[in-house]
């Protein structure tokens, strides 16, 4: 839940339509890549700027493995250049950069880089940007639910003990908070496997831009829109109680 009613606290972007916007323009599907590498700059600054608390990117999903060799390997390629090449924006901005996901899976060079801008900017006190890396919700819950069998079968942990609260502990996201604001971009009314269990009571704001055309000027639209929301929790509105 935000601290502040009016403004997220932490938003979490579904960023779809890369390829859709290339093949709109007559541009192989990489360049759609590569200029949604750019509204990630641009995003990440913004919410930034605006002392957004948390920002979390859906950037490859376990599912994407399933793409053509050449379109991996060129999103991996781009990944690892843009850790190299973010480390001052994140430095100047006082972002502490996360990942979540199966990590471990990544090509090593990409690990490397991600490792070392998690390291180098571990004790930045701005916001937090998390990039889902090999993420899917599904395994995210069933990594949660081997880590706490483990933990019973060792008799550390005993079977009354497991609540929404000791299972939040195991997740990826075990020390963020949940999303307030979730967006996508290119239209479709999807969740796509992402953040499963966080979205439980996440506001969904979904926009036919493609990821590569949204800018500064969409994200304010979501944050306005998501201002006159009334978060109810699965409580009652103010007039009745
Ligand atoms: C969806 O577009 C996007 C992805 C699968 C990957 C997201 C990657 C980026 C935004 C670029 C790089 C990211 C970072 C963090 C540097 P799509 O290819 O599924 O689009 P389509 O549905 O229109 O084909």
């Amino acid at each position: 839940m935000s601290t502040n009613e009016n403004v997220p606290s932490h938003i979490a972007i579904i960023m779809d339509g890369n390829g859709r916007w290339a093949r709109q323009k007559g541009f192989i599907r990489f360049r759609g890549h590569e200029e949604g590498a750019k509204s990630v700059r641009e995003i990440t600054r913004a919410c930034a700027k605006k002392k957004i608390k948390q920002l979390t990117l859906y950037a490859f999903s376990l599912e994407n493995w399933k793409r053509p060799q050449r379109e991996i390997n060129l999103l991996m390629k781009l990944l690892k250049d843009y850790l190299i090449g973010e480390r001052n924006e994140i430095r100047e901005n006082d972002i502490r950069l996360t990942a979540i996901g199966r990590i471990s899976a990544l090509p090593e060079d990409v690990k490397r880089e991600l490792r070392i801008s998690m390291e180098e900017s571990k004790n930045n006190k701005g916001m937090t940007l998390c990039l889902a890396l090999n993420y899917g919700g599904r395994a995210e819950i069933v990594d949660a639910v081997k880590a706490i069998a483990e933990q019973v079968k060792t008799g550390k942990l005993n079977v009354g003990e497991i609540t929404e609260e000791t299972f939040k502990k195991y997740l990826y996201t075990h020390d963020m908070i949940d999303p307030d604001l979730l967006i996508r971009t290119a239209g479709e009314m999807r969740i796509s496997n992402f953040l499963l269990w966080e979205i439980s009571y996440a506001e969904l704001w979904v926009t036919p831009v493609c990821w590569p055309d949204f800018k500064k000027e969409h994200l304010e639209e979501a944050i306005k829109d998501y201002a006159r929301r009334e978060r109810r929790f699965g409580g009652l509105r103010g007039e009745y109680t």
